[in-house]
């Protein structure tokens, strides 16, 4: 069935690899690819599939109310898969105001233009919701979010992003739309912004700059890569079943500092230096407020019920990520410029 898809925040770390996937997979879709290109979108990140006929970009901004409306009365979507969104916690931390902006209003915005386009004939449409474990809050030493562990978010990165998923729910509820909601752990892999910690620490490490470890290090986080994220993305949009929510993650729990002397490892090896040479750049640094000591993700319902599972296992994952950005050092050069000189200087102290 030829279907018209609209995908927010495509030209992001995830988006874009969900772009490829669905531009690729489906040619008898079209897929919109809706996004601002703030600092952390880029569209070096599809330039693979530019030219495509069943792909098109649109700059545009989620939180223009005027903007949105006329855009889906435009194209008329039967689907909306929404990820655009400020995704950072620290720079949450920093300035809460535009995660409110772009994470709660904007996705208003989407889930408004959607009602009036539908009209109350909800058949066959979706509005896809990707959201984050974060919304779970924090587990202690044992224990895994289920998709029915109430909410408890801690930082205002996770408390945007729970708000938006409250609201896709009370539109299903009250609305009738048609909606999902995943809620996925750390995702790792190419093209993500080297503001989060594994993309931070590649660039530092091939730089011989310190890598910067928030408080004890002992902080655990389950990791995905992102390419399994996207493939349970296309399984949940197609297969899933709708106003339920599915838990995605990886099975893959690592203490921060494992984590790290295990790419320390890794980095060593791809760049040809004596073992042991990258982790004297490890460097104990004040923790962030309010850091959530543990998440980790129960993704037993869509293994079950859609018989999703990543594909890669982690090792093989790091590696293939490390090697990436090894051969990326455009890429990264390009997006290391100007605005992110200023932000790393004001995160970290020095450049
Ligand atoms: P990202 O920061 O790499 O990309 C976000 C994209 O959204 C960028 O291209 C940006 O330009 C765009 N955008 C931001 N504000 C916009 C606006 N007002 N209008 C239009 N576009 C806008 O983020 P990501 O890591 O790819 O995350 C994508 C989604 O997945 C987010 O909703 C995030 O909460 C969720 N998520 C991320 C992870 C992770 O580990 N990265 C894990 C689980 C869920
Ligand atoms: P991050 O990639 O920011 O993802 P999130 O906070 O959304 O899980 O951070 C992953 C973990 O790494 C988290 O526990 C914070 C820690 N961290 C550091 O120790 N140093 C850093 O410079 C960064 C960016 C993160």
């Amino acid at each position: 069935m030829n279907k018209k898809i609209l995908i927010t925040g495509g030209a992001g770390f995830i988006g874009s690899h969900l772009v490829r996937l669905f531009v690729n997979k489906y040619p008898h879709y079209t897929i919109v690819n809706l996004d601002k290109l703030t600092y952390a979108g880029n569209l070096e990140n599809l330039k693979d599939i530019e030219g495509k006929p069943n792909y098109i970009f649109e700059k545009g901004d989620i939180t223009n109310e005027k903007y949105i409306l006329n855009l889906f009365v435009k194209y008329k979507f039967d689907g909306i898969i929404h990820l655009a969104a400020e995704s950072h916690v620290d720079r949450s931390i920093e300035n809460p105001m535009q995660f409110i902006m772009t994470n709660i209003i904007g996705t208003v915005n989407l889930l408004n233009a959607s009602r009036k386009i539908w009209e109350e004939d909800f058949k066959n449409k979706m509005f896809y919701h990707v959201s984050t474990d974060e919304v779970y809050g924090s587990l202690g030493e044992t224990g895994f979010f289920h998709e029915t562990t109430p909410y408890d978010p801690q930082s205002p990165y996770s408390s945007s992003k729970a708000s938006s998923d409250h609201f896709v729910r009370a539109y299903g509820n009250t609305y009738g739309i048609p909606y999902i909601v995943s809620n996925c752990s750390n995702n790792y892999g190419p093209n993500q912004f080297p503001e989060k910690l594994l993309p931070l620490f590649i660039n530092n490490i091939k730089n011989n700059k310190s890598l910067p470890v928030y408080g004890d290090g002992k902080f655990t986080r389950d990791w995905l890569y992102v390419v399994d994220h996207v493939r349970a993305i296309d399984k949940i949009f197609h297969e899933g079943k709708i106003y339920e929510t599915y838990n995605i993650g990886g099975f893959n729990e690592w203490k921060n500092i494992d984590l790290i002397n295990l790419l320390c490892e890794k980095m060593d090896v791809a760049l040809g230096r004596k073992k042991g040479t990258s982790v004297k750049l490890i460097s104990y640094v004040k923790d962030r407020p309010g850091h959530d000591k543990r998440y980790a993700i129960d993704a037993n319902k869509i293994k079950s019920e859609l018989g999703w599972e990543p594909s890669l296992q982690f090792e093989e994952g790091l590696v293939k990520t490390i090697d990436w950005y090894l051969e990326n050092q455009e890429w990264l050069r390009n997006i290391t410029t100007g605005d992110y000189k200023d932000y790393y200087l004001k995160q970290y102290g020095k450049c």
